[in-house]
């Protein structure tokens, strides 16, 4: 064993000035709930953000990017998303804009194709779409097991989304394995026991799909209660495509989120907005359903805190753009271009339960994006426009 005794040099700092305007999602650092700052520099240090101010008034650094007047926001927190799996399913899709409706059934088609896959397939798929995601703007990605459904293949996918981040989900319970279709009590059973013993140890956190055609209340109660006392936290698949009582369960386990929230009652949205438990809306997902939109605006209006999210996935919403979910929640789920940009970052952050990332602030992760834009607003503006021009993931201009 040799020991390296040379002083480490710090690392060099970078100076990135003259931002147009820039988010920090800090109120304290700039006006409005979004503290925006204009012609703004931001200071990095390693993977950190030393120093954020006016460009004026930047301390002197090792480097300097000059933004020339592009707006600057936080690395989009996507905190929804299922990577792991192999093939896709675009008849499905050309079906269903033909009229057919979407069903939770084709997930069974993923299925078999993920177990077929290899485990360098799966890992080069889920390297794929997280580096699509990166160019858009996307510094901190969840993702889901669930298209595995045996105790092998479940803790196979989180081993392997592991490897890529840290934000981790188990979701054994993402419907009723096709080898347990006459014994669903059965599959709750292994879900509960032993996929998830083999499963917590790579995962964060533990999630259901709580729907008509899924699981219902009481299975959804037994699998997120079982990962609790394992130590992993719940989020809820809640109220996607129809009502029930996904939302409530999340409240009431002290959920991080609830997710997709599209067919909520007033008792649904005041518990929410009563909680901390985030109300996460994923667009893409109605988009690509052609499904009614959730509302935000009575979330907001309560009091709940929104997250936005892609929702990634090869069935219900193939999309890795936090942009495009953006545009979508101003255009169609009653959202401001500032409520939108906020849920996609610091909404994500709560989501995640992060204080590291979804904004930019002395000590935070050094994770934003700049725009070919005057500002944030241009992401809801101008749709389908690449405006993501340069992206530092912990530090690295990527
Ligand atoms: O979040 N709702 C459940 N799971 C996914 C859909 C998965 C699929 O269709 O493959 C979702 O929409
Ligand atoms: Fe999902």
């Amino acid at each position: 064993m040799t020991t390296d005794t040379t002083p480490t040099a710090s690392a060099p700092t970078t100076a990135i000035t003259h931002i147009g305007q820039l988010v920090t999602n800090d109120p304290s650092l700039g006006e409005g709930p979004l503290g925006l700052i204009q012609d703004a520099a931001v200071v990095i240090d390693g993977d950190r953000i030393a120093w954020v101010g006016e460009s004026s008034k930047a301390p002197a650094t090792d480097n300097a990017v000059d933004a020339g007047g592009r707006a600057g926001i936080p690395g989009f927190v996507d905190s929804h998303s299922h990577l792991v799996f192999a093939g896709d399913r675009t008849a499905e899709f050309n079906a269903r804009m033909s009229g057919r409706p979407y069903s939770a059934g084709g997930i069974r088609t993923t299925v078999a194709a993920t177990r077929a896959a290899t485990d360098e397939a799966l890992h080069t798929n889920v390297a794929r779409y997280l580096a699509e995601g990166l160019r858009q703007g996307t510094t901190t990605q969840e993702t889901k097991s669930g298209y595995g459904l045996t105790v092998e293949d479940e803790a196979r996918a989180l081993r392997i989304a592991a490897a890529h981040t840290d934000e981790v989900t188990f979701l054994g319970a993402h419907i009723v394995s096709p080898d347990y279709a006459d014994d669903p009590a059965g599959y709750v059973d292994l879900v509960t026991g032993p996929m998830l013993d083999a499963c917590a140890p790579h995962a964060r956190w533990i999630d259901v799909f709580c729907e008509k055609g899924a699981f219902d209340g009481d299975q959804a109660r037994a699998v997120l209660t079982a990962g609790q006392a394992k130590g992993l936290i719940p989020r809820v698949h809640a109220n996607q495509l129809g009502p029930g009582p996904g939302v409530q369960l999340a409240v009431e386990l002290g959920a991080a989120s609830a997710d997709h929230c599209t067919h909520l009652s007033h008792a649904d949205i005041d518990a929410l907005a009563q909680s901390e438990t985030v109300a996460t809306l994923l667009p893409g997902a109605e988009f690509s359903t052609r499904a009614k939109w959730p509302d935000a605006r009575p979330l907001l209006d309560a009091g709940a805190t929104v997250a936005l999210s892609t929702d990634c996935n090869p069935g219900s919403s193939f999309t890795s753009s936090m942009p495009f979910c953006i545009a979508l929640a101003v255009r169609d789920m009653g959202m401001t271009p500032d409520e939108a940009v906020w849920s996609a970052t610091a909404g994500g952050a709560r989501a995640l339960r992060r204080t590291d990332v979804g904004r930019i602030a002395p000590g935070a992760r050094a994770d934003l994006a700049l725009l070919d834009a005057p500002s944030h607003v241009h992401l809801a503006y101008r749709p389908g426009v690449p405006l993501v021009s340069a992206v530092w993931h912990r530090g690295v201009l990527v």
